[in-house]
């Protein structure tokens, strides 16, 4: 039984481009921090399962990890997938999951790790951002990187625009990088990840870059 455990915290739109994906998975669970989270009833009206753990009922970080590290447990999941999930995660959580654990993140990793992306983007003048999948390790938006998609910054860009901009992109670039991890073809080699597709180390884009070409 292949599980796929997804966290979220709110809009839910990452998820959503996961479940429209038609992963090779037996199972898909969604896990919330936040009651409120407008992923959970998007993912409900589907039939998706969905679980509430609630970072508000504990006293402190380790608590409420330990708590949702044993729910995600009960699964038993070949994937944990970071799909807009706005908690920091404690390091035994991460060790816990190292290694089937993703995240996608709004911008081009190693730059803009944190908030706000976009808007510091904007500040900072870069004229490629983008976003990114990647491992997670305990260090924040940190990790063996899966895939990149970078889009160009314009010289009219708000911080809207080009947020909707690099959701476009992580919508494709999500799905594709779990994809990848369900059907077994990615090779963690320390901090090097590989596309493996019958043993044969492909030569796949792991960069999309359609802002750079279009
Ligand atoms: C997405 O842009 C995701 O990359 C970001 O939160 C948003 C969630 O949107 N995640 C992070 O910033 C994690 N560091 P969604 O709920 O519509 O998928």
């Amino acid at each position: 039984m292949k599980t796929l455990v997804i966290l979220i915290s709110g809009r839910g739109s990452n998820m959503q481009a996961l479940l429209n994906a038609d992963l090779n998975v037996d199972r898909i669970i969604v896990i919330s921090n936040n009651p409120q989270a407008e992923g959970l009833q998007i993912a409900q009206r589907q039939g998706v399962e969905t679980y509430v753990v609630d970072h508000r009922n504990f006293k402190d970080r380790k608590d409420f990890d330990e708590v949702l590290a044993g729910k995600i447990a009960e699964f038993q999941p070949k994937l944990v997938a970071l799909a807009g999930f706005m908690r920091i995660l404690s390091d035994d959580f991460v060790h816990r999951y190292q290694g089937r654990l993703i995240n996608i993140h709004p911008s081009l990793l190693p730059a803009f790790p944190g908030l706000a992306t976009h808007d510091r983007a904007l500040r900072e003048g870069v004229k490629i951002h983008g976003c990114t999948v990647h491992f997670v390790t305990p260090q924040l938006d940190h990790g063996p990187i899966i895939i990149q998609a970078a889009v160009v910054v314009l010289p009219e860009d708000t911080e809207t625009s080009l947020a909707n901009r690099v959701l476009q992109q992580e919508h494709r670039i999500f799905p594709q990088a779990v994809r990848w991890f369900v059907d077994d073809q990615l090779k963690l080699t320390g901090d090097m990840v590989q596309i493996e597709i019958n043993h044969t180390c492909m030569s796949q884009i792991t960069l999309y870059s359609p802002g750079l070409t279009e």
